[in-house]
């Protein structure tokens, strides 16, 4: 009956995780999933997260089902992270936003809803970009092709090639796009880039997905919601996905958003219905406690801003990593080969290694980064940066095998 069934090849991100945990070597450092470790390779509980659980359990509220589209106060706490307090747009009633199993289940009720009303579309991620993306559009029914995004050679962003492709694009191509701290190169457009993206999107009709998975850990939580609210601010017509897994390190707890900005009131709730309707074919209904414990925290003003003190320091310290690492690869005369990792920001960074780099880096050296090359911050510490840096020279000194 089953015979057609296919084996699943191993998720090159999450298929690490099971590997360094039978990894025995003592001096193992984990590089390699997108998890926030503290400068004692811990994941953390936020001290905010701590005390709303406290809060929470003090309630003891029986178990009833969400409604379908979630928790109405995180929903409300949600559209004031992504849209700024007082946001016009949001006053307006332009904007529906439901809850959703992390940032991955609000990419897929979007791709679901967008393929009923655009079957002709196609989406557009960007090369390279978090391989996810691609099973949640393919497996929504969509063709999903690739944007021009980043020049190997020169480790940059390659923004004319970038814009040339979307000029080309079909109206109603759905782009999907990094709100910031691209996964997996760390590079973000900058203000003026993102303002041209943000017309040519105008010009010739594009729908912008975003995938906001890492609010706080670029530049700032207001500072890394710039592309989207300006893009509302402007009446463009967008999606957004948003997550808590990272900036409340609480993975496990599957906390997202999906969000329509839409032209006028009477659309975003018809947007309201549609991701509604997709919920209940999906799941029926999130999950609650995650959700509590957000709401709990964003809507207490000493919360929230206890909680934005513990963002600010996650990213400095995912900043002061980077320039660590850098620093260390100097003193190792391999400073300019990693140079460009100082560019970049959030979680990850590709290193221009590669898979045989990488796995010599896991073999030998029990470092663990992704195939692709792209290392994750967060793994390093003041106890572990000195060896990853001449791991990392010593590796990157082979010669490049041929593929
Ligand atoms: C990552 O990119 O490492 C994280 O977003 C985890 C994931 O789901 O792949």
């Amino acid at each position: 009956m089953f015979a057609s069934f296919q084996t699943y090849p191993a998720d090159p991100i999450f298929s690490l995780l099971p590997r360094f945990q039978k990894d025995h070597r003592p001096r193992k450092v984990n590089l390699g999933i997108g998890l926030y470790y503290d400068e004692q390779g811990e994941l953390p509980v936020l001290p905010s997260v701590r005390e709303a659980l406290t809060n929470i359990h003090t309630q003891s509220k029986p178990s009833s089902y969400l409604p379908m589209e979630g928790h109405s106060d995180y929903r409300r706490a949600v559209q004031q992270l992504l849209f700024g307090m007082n946001c016009p747009v949001v006053a307006s009633g332009k904007v529906s936003t439901i809850q959703t199993l992390g940032g991955t289940g609000a990419l897929r009720i979007g791709a679901d809803v967008l393929k009923r009303h655009f079957p002709e579309s196609q989406v557009w991620v960007s090369e390279p970009t978090w391989e996810n993306q691609l099973a949640i559009f393919k497996s929504a029914g969509f063709d999903v092709h690739r944007y021009p995004y980043y020049n190997p050679y020169s480790q940059s962003i390659d923004f004319e090639s970038l814009v040339s492709c979307l000029k080309g694009l079909a109206p109603r191509s759905i782009v999907v796009l990094h709100a910031c701290c691209h996964n997996p190169t760390g590079l973000d457009l900058s203000i003026q880039q993102w303002n041209e993206i943000s017309s040519l999107v105008v010009e010739n009709c594009l729908i912008p997905f975003f995938d906001f998975a890492y609010q706080g850990f670029g530049n700032g939580i207001e500072e890394d919601a710039y592309a989207i609210r300006a893009m509302a601010r402007c009446g463009v017509p967008c999606l957004v996905a948003n997550s808590f897994s990272k900036n409340f390190a609480l993975y496990g707890e599957r906390c997202g958003a999906l969000t329509f900005v839409c032209p006028t009131p009477e659309q975003a709730e018809l947007a309201y219905a549609e991701m509604v309707n997709t919920v209940r074919a999906n799941y029926s209904n999130p999950p609650s406690h995650g959700a509590y414990i957000i709401a709990n925290v964003l809507l207490d003003s000493t919360l929230h801003e206890l909680w934005r003190s513990e963002v600010d320091g996650m990213r400095i310290r995912l900043q002061s990593m980077r320039t660590v690492l850098v620093e260390a690869l100097a003193r190792d005369n391999h400073g300019h080969r990693f140079r460009h990792l100082l560019e970049t920001r959030g979680m990850f960074a590709l290193t221009g290694l590669n898979a045989r780099q990488v796995e010599t880096l896991r073999d030998e050296f029990a470092i663990y980064l992704v195939d692709s090359g792209r290392l994750c911050f967060s793994g390093l510490n003041a106890k572990n940066v000195e060896r990853v840096a001449s791991s990392l020279a010593r590796v990157s000194t082979e010669p490049t095998p041929i593929s």
